[in-house]
């Protein structure tokens, strides 16, 4: 838990809660294995507890010796329950270690993972299996001297109003609602710095929805309950929105009619099945007037206590504790 994304704080209450809901099985030995925000890697049995807040969308690479050294921590260890978010621990690298290592983890593995951070990649397969998605602009690289140029490129093609986000991160870190010129020019400058590609899309209008899927020990894929994201302060799911208590309202089993609600669930497990992803995801989509569209999978859910993954599982009458038991058993190398 812990990481060197955005997300550090994210996935240090994830981690708390996967740790606390591990420790009443009386079987397993339970340790954090924390990467904190300065790269030092530590081990505790301690269950930690922090700030929910954005770090910052860039941050310096930690010196080598720090992973070298946290590296050492998981020699003892007999399965990792990897509950880092974002660039690093849900883009296929952490994968990769725990596979070098032959450390049995859980959740995806390397492709899937990479394929699932990188949303471009991810809707280039989705678009050759027709899924329904928003269309986009993709700026591999943003030259700040060109964003002048851009603007009207990008206008023509999508119109607006558009969401320009970091093609690879996640929580709603660094994303950007544009309605007109001045605010997409505003957010391309606000971006500037970024040094990875930037994705913007056409800004779909309809509700917000999620589908957690499960994989089921004989391999079928399971979806769970869809949630409605009802937002309250400001226009979009935020990070506020995501991550404090009354940040948002959210609707489970969304109240959607049934086509709708199947539609979502198939549409959750062919993602899910598309990438390769393993044990467990959640796919987020709107529901427009036509149907709905998928945004997005995320191969490690958010598991803080406002996540939608524990949320979606409570409604299907599976107790969080249960569920995370369920992951690590499913766990691979
Ligand atoms: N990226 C966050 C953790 C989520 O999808 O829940
Ligand atoms: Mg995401």
């Amino acid at each position: 838990m812990g990481g060197p994304s955005a997300e550090y704080s994210v996935s240090m209450a994830s981690g708390a809660m996967v740790m606390e809901a591990l420790k009443s099985f009386e079987d397993l030995d339970v340790q954090a294995v924390i990467i904190h925000e300065d790269g030092v890697w530590e081990k505790t049995t301690a269950v930690p507890h922090g700030h929910m807040r954005p770090a910052a969308l860039i941050r310096p690479n930690p010196p080598r010796r720090h992973i070298l050294a946290g590296l050492s921590l998981l020699e003892d260890a007999d399965v990792a329950f990897v509950a880092l978010h974002g660039s690093f621990g849900e883009d296929g690298t952490m994968q990769a270690v725990l596979e070098t290592l032959h450390l049995p983890y859980t959740g995806s593995g390397p492709l899937a993972s990479a394929l699932a951070m990188n949303k471009r990649r991810a809707k280039e397969l989705f678009q050759w299996h027709r899924l329904p998605l928003a269309p986009d602009f993709y700026i591999p690289y943003l030259d700040p001297n060109a964003i002048q140029q851009l603007l009207p490129q990008i206008e023509s093609r999508l119109g607006y109003p558009l969401v320009v986000k970091p093609n690879d991160g996640g929580s709603s870190v660094g994303i950007h609602m544009a309605s007109d010129r001045d605010s997409l020019r505003e957010a391309l400058y606000d971006l500037k710095e970024y040094p990875r590609p930037l994705l913007i899309e056409k800004r779909l209008s309809g509700r917000e929805l999620t589908c957690a899927v499960l994989e089921e020990p004989d391999g079928s894929v399971r979806p769970l309950p869809v949630i409605e994201i009802v937002p309250h302060a400001g226009q979009f799911f935020d990070f506020n929105a995501k991550y404090q208590d009354q940040g948002s309202e959210e609707i489970c089993p969304a109240q959607i009619d049934v086509r709708s609600t199947r539609r979502v669930q198939d549409l959750a497990v062919r993602a899910h099945q598309i990438l390769g992803c393993r044990g467990f995801s959640r796919a987020d989509f709107i529901l427009t007037a036509d149907g709905p569209y998928l945004l997005e999978v995320n191969t490690i859910p958010g598991m803080t206590p406002n996540s939608l993954l524990p949320k979606a599982a409570q409604a299907a009458g599976l107790a969080f504790p249960t569920l995370m038991r369920q992951l690590l058993d499913l766990a691979q190398n």
